[in-house]
């Protein structure tokens, strides 16, 4: 007998949504458990969230301040054979919870020299929180053996709008003007097609491979322009982080203050800044092509 931890946080059901049509072509194998353990949050963040609350999760999310969890309703002593790890994306880092988990002591434990397979649900910026995922996972001994994303694929614009339509109002469905927000429910439909080489991959208790094979089906599609504006973007909230967290030793009010400023910041960057470095990113890619790839196939790889 196989068996499976399939680990997630997932406030509107999207990546859980996701990670289901995954294991479905497993949940048949009779030699193979599922196990489930869902991340809670102790409390859990508010959904719809208000403007004050989205944006008040920035220096922690960017910091990878944990949270509190709820106690994990599962034995530590069981062996997994693989470990999913399914979640989603908050300020270009991993979500809170997600973080919270990695960073447990229950996470040191039950993913120690276990293969883990990470599941991202986002709107299309996932890199960066990624790279964090890695480094967390080989500080407590575990081999990443896969990766697969899931994105909004409407224009970077169009994805923000619907984004904040979806988290601060609840709408997640198509309006006059926009289209549904977050991943299609064919993609997530689609899901299924991973099944069978992770099913492969674990019968013969063999990884090396799986990557590779995941791949071939479109597990990790890169858009270099939006690449590259992550990266910079990245870079740009540390320092916007610094900037909070000096306002927060003054005085909550002052915390907010900041974050205020912040979220008027990052719109201006989104409307009026993003469209023309992503023009300027699109033509790099033209004209260094092959240092495009080369970062591409590093991304969409788990090494
Ligand atoms: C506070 C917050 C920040 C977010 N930041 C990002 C981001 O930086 N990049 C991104 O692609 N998606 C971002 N998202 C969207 C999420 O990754 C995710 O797609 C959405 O919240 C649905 O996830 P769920 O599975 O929890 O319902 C953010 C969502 C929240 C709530």
């Amino acid at each position: 007998m196989k068996k499976i931890l399939a680990v997630y946080y997932s406030q509107t059901g999207q990546a859980k949504n996701i990670l289901e049509n995954i294991l479905k072509p497993i949940f048949s194998e009779s030699e193979i458990s599922v196990t489930f353990l869902k991340i809670e949050p102790d409390p859990d963040f508010p959904f719809p969230w208000t403007s004050d609350e989205f944006f008040n999760t920035f220096p922690e999310s960017v910091a990878g301040i944990p949270c509190k969890l709820k106690p994990f309703d599962i034995d530590l002593n069981e062996n997994f054979d693989l470990v999913f790890l399914a979640g989603q994306v908050w300020y270009l880092s991993p979500s809170i919870p997600v973080n919270s988990f990695l960073k447990s002591p229950e996470a040191a434990v039950l993913l120690k020299n276990k293969p883990v397979i990470t599941v991202w649900g986002t709107r299309n910026m996932w890199a960066n929180a990624q790279e964090t995922v890695k480094q967390r996972l080989k500080e407590i001994d575990s081999n990443l053996i896969g990766n697969i994303v899931f994105m909004d694929k409407h224009n970077n614009l169009t994805s923000v709008l619907t984004i904040i339509r979806w988290l601060l109002d609840g709408q997640k469905g198509k309006s006059r003007f926009l289209p549904a927000a977050g991943v299609s429910d064919e993609e997530i439909v689609s899901a299924e097609k991973f099944g069978p080489p992770i099913l492969k991959s674990i019968q013969i208790n063999n990884f090396a491979i799986l990557q590779a094979e995941l791949l071939k089906i479109n597990a990790v599609e890169i858009n270099y322009p939006i690449l590259k504006l992550e990266q910079n973007g990245a870079r740009i909230f540390k320092i916007w982080n610094r900037i909070i967290a000096n306002r927060a030793k003054k005085s909550y009010n002052n915390r907010i203050k900041a974050v205020r400023l912040f979220k008027y910041y990052l719109l201006f960057v989104i409307f009026i800044v993003s469209p023309p470095a992503w023009l300027v990113f699109a033509l790099r890619k033209l004209l260094f092509h092959k240092n495009a790839k080369r970062e591409i196939s590093y991304y969409q790889n788990v090494g």
